[in-house]
């Protein structure tokens, strides 16, 4: 492409910019893009402009298609809260990068979201001669995860699984490097770009893991009103979609092709079992039935134990391991995996089998 055409191009898709976006500063130029960004979360976003992260490049790229430029409205998160009242929705800035798209929701949201444009999720870190096929190969393994993530819950109800929590991605990597533990199973971006920093990228391997809530694909929050911006950066990520990789890549995520850990036909060892009835619903009453309703008869759809088959079909017992293990911490499901064993999960499971049914409300 001429350098004369590239401008004209530029020149037309700023229009398109400002004319979509609707706000036109004084000076006739296209009003700044402006996003939320963490000052502080490498390798995301970050405040220092020689690297200011894998988010606020792809936002100069938007910004760039779109014929104007990035302002970062910068503001500090809690660990892992994503703050989009104080900030996105209340106007502050345009757009919020990195949120998992979900396809549940539903009308009257606040946010409305873009195509993803990147899966991103956990990794598991470990010399290059350990080979991930599943949860099993850890087993006899010293295993080091951050406090409160969710492989922390996934491997505390695994008895050969020699768990140790850090505080952090790079106390972490510092303990595999000095042999400290045998593998890290860290979030994947963090530990691919820390461990490029630290040298460690040709001594460990980092496998992409997927599967029971370990990975998501991340798209674009807009205000809910602004359908036609989110319109806008749909079709701008299309044309992205090429150099979205190769961003990623120079960061250092971790972009190999993740190996599945769910469970593979988890069943229920105790279906038809009527004395694992008894006991189950015994069970249930003990640690589910403050939030679920003595004996499951919730009257309130989203705690109403009684539709998992109606919901769930095939994959109930799947969601139903999952779901209890790992709990729906954002949802105020409380995970159990560290408090109760297989077995005292497959009964509560065969009680409520019991007491499915179809018309429930
Ligand atoms: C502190 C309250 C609380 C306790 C205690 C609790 N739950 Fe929950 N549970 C919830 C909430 C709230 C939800 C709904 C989460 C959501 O909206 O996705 C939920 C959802 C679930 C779901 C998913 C339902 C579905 O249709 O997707 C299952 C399964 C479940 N709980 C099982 C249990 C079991 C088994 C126990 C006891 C071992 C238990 N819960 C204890 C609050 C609780």
């Amino acid at each position: 492409m001429t350098r004369r055409r590239r401008r004209a191009l530029r020149l037309v898709s700023a229009a398109l910019g400002f004319a979509i976006i609707g706000l036109v500063a004084g000076d006739g130029e296209a009003a700044p893009l402006r996003v939320c960004a963490d000052p502080d979360n490498a390798p995301f976003t970050s405040a220092d402009s020689r690297e200011q992260g894998m988010y606020l490049e792809l936002a100069e790229l938007i910004a760039d298609r779109m014929g104007t430029r990035v302002e970062p409205f910068f503001f500090r998160t809690d660990v892992g809260r994503r703050a989009l009242r104080p900030t996105l929705v209340a106007g502050r800035c345009d757009m919020f990068i990195g949120l998992p798209h979900a396809t549940d929701r539903g009308p009257g949201a606040t946010i409305a979201l873009t195509r993803p444009f990147l899966e991103v999720g956990y990794a598991v870190v470990a010399p290059p001669t350990f080979i991930l096929r599943s949860l099993d190969d850890l087993d006899g393994m010293s295993v080091g995860v951050l406090f409160a993530s969710t492989p922390q819950t996934l491997l505390s109800v695994r008895d050969r699984v020699r768990l140790t929590t850090f505080r952090s991605t790079e106390a972490a990597l510092d303990a595999l490097a000095e042999r400290q533990i045998d593998a890290a199973f860290l979030w994947g971006p963090d530990a691919g770009y820390r461990a490029a920093r630290r040298g460690l990228l040709g001594k460990f391997r980092i496998t992409s893991v997927t599967g029971l809530n370990l990975r998501w694909r991340a798209a674009i929050g807009v205000r809910a009103a602004d359908r036609s911006l989110r319109d806008h950066l749909d079709r701008v990520l299309a044309e992205l979609e090429p150099a979205i990789p190769q961003l990623a890549a120079k960061y250092h995520f971790p972009l190999d092709a993740p190996v599945d850990l769910a469970p593979a036909g988890k069943r229920n060892p105790f279906r038809g079992d009527a004395s694992a009835v008894a006991a189950g619903r015994t069970l249930f009453n003990t640690h589910c039935s403050h939030c679920h309703s003595p004996n499951a008869a919730n009257p309130e759809p989203r705690t109403d134990l009684r539709r998992l088959s109606t919901r769930y079909g095939a994959h109930e017992d799947q969601v139903f391991y999952i779901t209890v293990t790992q709990g729906r911490p954002t949802k105020g499901m409380p995970p159990w995996g560290p408090a109760l064993d297989e077995d005292t999960i497959w009964k509560i499971k065969t009680f409520l089998e019991s007491v499915q049914r179809s018309d429930a409300n």
